[in-house]
């Protein structure tokens, strides 16, 4: 089976800080993979490589064949790779409604602008009852279901998160986690960066483990889960 989306030797520095010291990735279609490890391993640079928002010093990002290693940010956006907006950096004077709105506007040619919105109205029912209502006055986990939701009205053949649990309480974290499984089931393929580095294994299909900009183990996210060495270094065990 080939790699939907493939990372060929990527390197990115900034100055002499080598944050991504030549990796390799593969993103199977219809899969969840992740990326776990610590602070300032190089997981956000990966991400921002990958959506073309910092210059790669080496290396290959391809997806379905087409090469996206010197392609615009915007571009990359257009193609199908699209990364959940960090923070959950919500535009908080707009409606939940508009934001999702504006997720959608790098789309070419018409949709269904009523049936999709309803179809992330039914994902996340919170945001159906405060479609009115301004973004800054959600909570963080809600926000962060409407960065998720205004990601995907961008239609994504590959959708990227950078810790999406960062700062929320343990069972919004499983809430979120539980709607990727369930988007994931849908057909789509993740991405999913994270420090969480236990719920991350849990929900995915392949996972690599990330350390000073070296990719250092991977597997399936149960064969990591069992791992001494991993149980030993994120899993507290
Ligand atoms: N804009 C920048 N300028 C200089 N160095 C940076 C910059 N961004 C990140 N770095 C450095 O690059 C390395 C990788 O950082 P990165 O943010 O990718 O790590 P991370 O795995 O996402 O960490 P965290 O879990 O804290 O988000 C670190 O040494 C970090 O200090
Ligand atoms: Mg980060």
């Amino acid at each position: 089976m080939s790699a939907l989306l493939q990372v060929r030797g990527l390197k990115v520095a900034y100055g002499h800080i080598q944050a991504v010291r030549g990796i390799d990735l593969e993103l199977h279609e219809g899969q969840i993979t992740t990326l776990v490890g610590a602070n300032g391993a190089g997981k956000s640079t990966t991400l921002l490589a990958l959506s073309g928002l910092v210059k790669k010093a080496a290396g290959q990002v391809t997806l379905g064949g087409q090469d996206l290693s010197r392609m615009a940010p915007h571009k990359i956006v257009a193609s199908g790779v699209v990364q959940v907006a960090e923070g959950r950096a919500t535009l908080t004077t707009l409606t939940v409604q508009e934001n999702l709105e504006l997720g959608a506007y790098t789309r070419q040619g018409r949709y269904n602008r009523a049936q999709e919105l309803d179809a992330i109205y039914t994902l996340f029912p919170v945001l159906r009852e405060r479609a009115s209502g301004l973004a800054g006055n959600l909570s963080g986990g809600e926000q962060q279901m409407l960065a998720i939701g205004r990601a995907l009205m961008a239609k994504p053949r590959v959708l990227l998160l950078d810790e999406p649990s960062m700062g929320l309480a343990p069972l919004v974290v499983q809430g979120i986690f539980r709607t990727l499984r369930e988007i994931n089931q849908a057909g789509l393929t993740i991405f999913l960066v994270e420090q969480n580095v236990r719920q991350a294994l849990k929900i995915a299909d392949r996972a690599y483990v990330i350390e000073t900009g070296s990719i250092v183990l991977s597997g399936t996210g149960r064969e990591l889960l069992v791992n001494p060495k991993v149980q030993e270094a994120y899993l507290g065990s």
